[in-house]
């Protein structure tokens, strides 16, 4: 599965740009929230969110690289958010975390930064619908990939398997046709991707070389 990641779209004309998603046939829509403290950077949050919500169907990733999630995942439920990723490295109790979007009826995913371990997702991978995996430092789109990361995702993917689980494995930063074919390879089945896709001329012909390896 694709998820499009909307840090790169034209923000003046996201309703075009959703729809040119859509019209590509990608299945989710990727939003990154940053807070400026957890990230060096600032994006968007909860009312662009709700707004998106009301303009599309998509499936809505959400991906948060916020200080405490554990006091905003419920109100990101509330506007419409079907995942929603918070980071192991963020001052949340990660249980508790999981436990509040679970009970607000979102899919609960958790994120991992590249330096921090794949073994650290395994004892919450029972109560989870996805991990995502960071194959850049979180925090900017049109970064290259960090090739170490590809490993962890194999790591992930066997231990998902071992337990018999369902859990998806997503990846994010520094995703195109050549990265996506070696995470695809390693187990990774959600491709995050905002430059490559956003730049492409043809966007569905870029999210088919994406997915040309999916698994
Ligand atoms: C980076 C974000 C990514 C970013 C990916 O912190 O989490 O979702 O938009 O952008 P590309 O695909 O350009 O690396
Ligand atoms: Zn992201």
């Amino acid at each position: 599965m694709v998820s499009a990641s909307v840090l790169s779209a034209d923000m003046l004309n996201l309703e075009k740009e959703i729809k040119r998603i859509e019209n590509s046939g990608i299945e989710m829509l990727h939003f990154d929230v940053m807070d400026g403290v957890f990230v060096n950077n600032i994006t968007y949050g909860l009312p662009v969110l709700e707004q998106v919500r009301k303009s599309t169907d998509l499936i809505l990733d959400v991906h948060l690289m916020i200080t405490d999630p554990l006091k905003y995942v419920r109100r990101f439920a509330a506007c419409g958010a079907d995942y929603i990723s918070f980071h192991t490295e963020s001052e949340s109790d990660i249980s508790e975390t999981i436990g509040a979007i679970k009970e607000s009826g979102a899919k609960p995913a958790i994120a991992i930064k590249p330096a921090t371990s794949a073994e650290s997702v395994f004892d919450y991978l029972e109560r989870l619908d996805m991990v995502l995996v960071m194959t850049v430092e979180p925090g900017f789109g049109g970064q290259s990939f960090i090739p170490e990361t590809v490993e962890k995702v194999r790591i992930i993917r066997q231990k998902i398997n071992e337990l018999g689980l369902e859990v998806k494995v997503e990846v994010d930063g520094g995703i195109n046709s050549d990265t996506a074919a070696r995470t695809s390879a390693a187990g990774a089945d959600v491709l995050v991707s905002g430059s490559y896709l956003f730049s492409a001329e043809n966007m569905a012909e870029a999210a088919g070389k994406l997915r040309r390896t999916d698994i």
